[in-house]
């Protein structure tokens, strides 16, 4: 019997968009709900505590928009709350550090990974457990970029202010030497071109996105959960506050626009 049952996509703002155009493109039978919490953007700086408050309120939200598998698009979220979230809630939950790295460890040549996210990400060292629990002979530089977030969505992907802190921040990235760098938030995506241009040449950019959709496609085969064939997925987006600035960055993301983005008072 098909499953024609949302999959349901979380994060802290507009860059968790990656990841579902990521599931779009990987599963385009598959409807997809996405909630981004606009209102409480960002969660890099925040606790443990906090985070797992709100993806709790978020995935109760999925669920009663019956949702069948819950991604947890942010880096942060899945940094902080994942093992949380799994036992709380019945429905499998997927997260984006352990996809993330194990196409990074696929990925090194040298065995040298880079890192890059949220305060929150790189102090919780969740991608530094997970690369080594995969490889425990991987080396790992970690940098947290706080203000590629706010860069991207204000949408300033270009430019001397985006240059100038990246350059600034992939300093120590590329003083390490590393020849694979996992871009370890969701908005980084967005960068990447600015990235590429200022990391070591050779330097393997590990956008988690599409190993998370495929992850996500494994599962629902696994389980069954598949929608109809001849189902056109649609994606259904929610946000935490007002729906304009969403709408008009999201479509830089996905590359078409998206109307009737609506507001939950999720708080
Ligand atoms: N979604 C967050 C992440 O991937 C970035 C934005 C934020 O700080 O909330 O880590």
């Amino acid at each position: 019997m098909p499953d024609s049952r949302p999959i349901g996509v979380f994060d802290s703002g507009l860059g968790g968009l990656t990841v579902a155009k990521a599931i779009k493109a990987k599963l385009p039978n598959e409807n997809i709900v996405y909630l981004g919490d606009t209102a409480r953007v960002p969660y890099g700086n925040k606790s443990t505590l906090l985070v797992t408050d709100y993806a709790t309120q978020i995935i109760n939200f999925l669920l009663e928009e019956n949702a069948k598998l819950i991604v947890v698009a942010c880096n942060t979220a899945s940094a902080l709350a994942l093992p949380a979230l799994q036992s709380e809630f019945q429905v499998q939950i997927l997260g984006v550090i352990l996809p993330g790295s194990k196409a990074a460890v696929h990925a090194t040549r040298n065995k040298h990974v880079g890192v890059i996210g949220t305060i929150a990400t790189i102090n919780s060292n969740a991608y530094s457990q997970a690369l080594n629990e995969i490889d425990s002979s991987i080396q790992i530089t970690a940098q947290a970029c706080p203000l590629f977030v706010p860069l991207v969505e204000e949408g300033w992907l270009n430019g001397p202010v985006p240059s100038e802190v990246t350059a600034s921040y992939l300093k120590s990235i590329n003083v390490a030497n590393v020849d694979t760098l996992i871009l370890g938030c969701t908005h980084y995506p967005l960068l990447k071109p600015m990235i590429q241009e200022h990391v070591n040449d050779n330097t393997v950019l590990i956008d988690s996105a599409e190993t998370v959709a495929e992850e996500a496609a494994i599962i629902l085969l696994e389980k069954k959960m598949s929608a109809d064939s001849s189902n056109k997925g649609l994606l259904k987006c929610f946000v935490t506050d007002s729906p304009v600035q969403f709408e008009s960055i999201a479509e830089r993301f996905l590359g078409y626009s998206l109307d009737n983005v609506r507001t939950v008072p999720i708080h």
